[in-house]
């Protein structure tokens, strides 16, 4: 197959890695097995764009297993684990991706997915349904459906649907309860601190931790950095959630506010320039920037770049910038994605669930696609309860079950006093 990596000695190194991933992602494993004789996406071709991560891997595994092809680019430019694209060219998956790509390199990778015409699309942040709608509109008619893993994503395909231009069918993974309120949630929440140390190794405990979101992923980033001792401060646009996190006993103020004494930020918002030239002049010595919403415009890397006299890589995933008067702010990961730029992304255990999703999700739109119109759709509720339902069972929890008078009782709520 034509992939083009990085390196192809990494490969033993990523077939581990996937295995240990295998080894944590029961739900997916479990459909792998009850798919893989039956082949129910058999000519399918699927077209992904999405972090290669190990996870990625299990994914495309499983999608394989289950008859589809599948050819595969990395949806940011820093997130695809070299050792991970090795292993599967290696097992003759088409791939395209490597760490570092430039802008054009990123979406020459996305056309090398095009170039197969796939007839479902898997997407994480809507670059390859954008590429498609923009620069291949030959293609749609070969589309039955797509999906779309992040809560940007799904912002986007919303808008291009209200203006009436998406030409296909796509459903919100994101918003399946069983993937936004816990990968989003304690995915980002531990894997973005993990990035965060590991670009840095500072102690969280006493630090002022800035968190500007608190959606889904600020809040799991809030509570984590809690955790480890860390005194946190929120910034929000919306009145209810900034009300939610007041009540949850955080500090809530606005950025030029916390600007003053933050020690480590973090940007969640899915927004552009959260914290711009005017946060950072007021900002203190020693101050770290970063971020884990899906696009690198939340923290103005252009403002900092021009404040700076200087610049240097002090360690990996952390550049130090230096102001004309001394004063030195750090940004990791080039205001990327710091969780899966600076780490390894979210913890296999649930993206277990947000892949569950995604794969049912596909397998729905194979069976029943082309009977829907153009739009962004819902997860059935039957999908994310079978997800739902089979972790609690790999985990081994049991859940009580209604008797027939309490399922009376709660569908009819006629007994009062
Ligand atoms: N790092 C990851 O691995 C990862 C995982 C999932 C989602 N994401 C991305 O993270 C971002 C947030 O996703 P989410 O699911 O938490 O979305 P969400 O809608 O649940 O939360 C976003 C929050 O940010 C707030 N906000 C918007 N603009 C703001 C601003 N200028 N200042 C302060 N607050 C602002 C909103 O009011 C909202 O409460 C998206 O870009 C999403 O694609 C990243």
């Amino acid at each position: 197959m034509p992939s083009k990596i990085k390196d192809a000695g990494l490969a033993k190194q990523g077939k581990l890695r996937i295995e240990w991933a295998e080894t944590r992602m029961p739900v997916l494993m479990r459909l792998r097995k009850e798919n893989s004789k039956s082949k129910p996406l058999q000519g399918m071709r699927i077209g992904g764009c999405l972090h290669i991560t190990t996870e990625t891997a299990v994914l495309v595994r499983t999608l394989n297993s289950a008859g589809a092809e599948t050819v595969w680019s990395g949806c940011n430019p820093l997130s695809t684990q070299d050792d991970v694209a090795a292993a599967l060219a290696e097992e003759q998956i088409d791939i395209y991706g490597w760490r570092g790509l430039s802008k054009d390199e990123y979406y020459w990778c996305i056309q090398k997915v095009l170039d197969s015409k796939p007839n479902l699309t898997l997407d994480d942040g809507a670059d390859l349904v954008f590429t498609i709608h923009e620069s291949h509109p030959e293609q749609v008619k070969n589309v039955i459906g797509g999906t779309e893993e992040t809560t940007t994503g799904v912002h986007r395909l919303r808008a291009l649907a209200e203006q009436g231009r998406l030409k296909y069918p796509i459903i919100s993974v994101n918003d399946a309860e069983t993937k936004w309120d816990f990968d989003n949630v304690y995915g980002t929440g531990q894997s973005s601190i993990d990035g965060i140390i590991r670009a840095t190794n500072v102690l969280l405990a006493g630090k002022n931790f800035v968190v500007a979101g608190y959606g889904h992923c600020g809040r799991g980033v809030a509570m984590r950095a809690r955790g480890l001792g860390a005194n946190v401060t929120v910034t929000e646009i919306e009145p209810v959630n900034a009300l939610k996190a007041a009540m949850e006993g955080f500090r809530v103020t606005q950025m030029s506010e916390a600007a003053k004494t933050g020690g480590i930020f973090i940007t969640a918002t899915g927004c552009s320039d959260v914290i711009t030239r005017e946060h950072m002049k007021l900002m203190k010595d020693g101050a770290i920037l970063s971020n884990t919403g899906h696009f690198n415009v939340e923290v103005s890397v252009t403002d900092l770049e021009q404040l700076a006299k200087s610049k240097r890589e002090i360690r990996p995933n952390n550049m130090e910038y230096t102001m004309p008067d001394g004063k030195r702010l750090y940004l990791l990961a080039e205001g990327r994605l710091v969780n899966l730029a600076a780490a390894e992304g979210h913890p296999s255990e649930v993206m277990d669930m947000s892949f569950a999703n995604q794969f049912l999700s596909l397998l729905h739109l194979a069976k029943q696609g082309k009977t829907l119109k153009p739009g962004v759709y819902e997860v059935p509720k039957e999908i994310d309860q079978q997800v739902a339902r089979i972790k609690l069972e790999t985990m081994n929890i049991k859940i009580d079950t209604l008797t027939e008078d309490q399922a009376r009782y709660i569908s009819g709520y006629g007994a009062g006093t």
